[in-house]
């Protein structure tokens, strides 16, 4: 008897926009696109991980936050959905939003102030200026991002709250067994933007980053393996962040081939590895790590003129008993 040959696991794989896309025109490494398709893109993910937070926007106690926060602060602000959001929980502060491009944001809230800005060029804030500072995957496509996380943390007033939240631009095997398509796509991607002095592995080091700022009283983390292979998890919440992932990656990375000619990275090589980062058989995920840290209160001022003054005096007595013999 012949035997049949075995069916293939279908794989989930949806055929990839073919879309003209658009980019950015600064000078900047960023190489995702700003078209509707990223628009629509970060408004779903911006609404999963609202649903993964239990309808919050970050993890953070912000409702807590004394005095109530005036003047708010969001770099690589996209969409601008976070930053309005907190516009509307907070009616009384400031959110001051910014990016490089801000193509279709249409009537934000009026205390949303919208500021196009390449962060490369400049940072244009006076020292503990802000409440709250705000960046979500953004710091994984600077150089130096370190730096940046930096220049946040000044600007962040004393009881301040800084929240990085980011992802390592990467998927991981639940047995560490990574297919050789999706090893290729991204070893070519991070050799490209290594070049330009960008990490594309920022999650799992922002804790370090933060504690060595030394500029904090609490540090928060919070790790979200998010399943992008299928909803392999116990966790139903997770695998619904998961599943939102899934259709991001396709997005994402769609056309980059045309922002990124240097890269070595071809069609064929993005659909293969979107391929395989669907197939139902293996249990693949994207890690996320959200973060929450409490800028350090100042010291109490004790050396004050008066106390200078006094110590002066005691000093000359002292000295003057010595040099009369005492
Ligand atoms: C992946 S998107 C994230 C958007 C948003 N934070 C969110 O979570 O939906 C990164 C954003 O950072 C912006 N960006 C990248 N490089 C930048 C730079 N040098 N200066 C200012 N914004 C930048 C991009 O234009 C893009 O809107």
């Amino acid at each position: 008897m012949t035997e049949l040959p075995q069916m293939k696991e279908k794989s989930t794989a949806r055929p990839v926009a073919r879309k003209q896309r658009t980019w950015h025109e600064a000078d900047a490494p960023y190489t995702f696109a700003n078209d509707d398709t990223e628009w629509e893109r970060l408004n779903g993910v911006h609404r999963a991980i609202k649903e993964y937070l239990g309808n919050r926007v970050t993890l953070a106690p912000l409702e807590d936050l004394t005095p109530s926060p005036k003047n708010i602060l969001e770099l690589g602000a996209g969409t601008g959905v976070w930053a309005m959001d907190v516009a509307n929980m907070f009616p009384n502060a400031t959110v001051t939003a910014v990016d490089i491009s801000f193509n279709n944001i249409r009537n934000p809230p009026r205390n949303v102030v919208l500021k196009q800005l390449n962060l490369l060029e400049g940072f244009p804030w006076e020292p503990e200026t802000f409440d709250i500072v705000h960046m979500r995957f953004l710091l994984v496509h600077m150089p130096n991002f370190p730096e940046l996380a930096k220049k946040c943390a000044q600007v962040l007033r004393p009881g301040g709250i800084l929240l990085l939240e980011d992802l390592d631009l990467n998927l991981y095997a639940m047995d560490g067994e990574i297919t050789d398509n999706i090893r290729t796509f991204y070893d070519h991607y991070h050799g490209h933007m290594a070049k330009s002095g960008v990490d594309g592995e920022t999650g799992a080091k922002l804790e370090g980053v933060l504690h060595q700022l030394r500029m904090f009283s609490d540090i928060h983390v919070h790790n979200m393996p998010a399943p992008i292979s299928g909803p392999f998890t116990d966790d139903p919440k997770l695998n619904k962040m998961g599943a939102e992932m899934r259709k991001s990656l396709g997005k994402a990375f769609d056309g980059i081939w045309v922002k990124m000619p240097g890269s070595g990275i071809t069609q064929e090589m993005h659909d293969a590895m979107v391929h395989d980062a669907h197939d139902p058989s293996r249990q693949m995920y994207m890690d996320f790590y959200w973060t929450w840290s409490r800028k350090a209160e100042k010291e109490p001022e004790t050396n004050t003129l008066r106390d200078q003054a006094w110590a002066w005096w005691e000093y000359v007595v002292q000295t003057g008993w010595w040099i009369l013999g005492y």
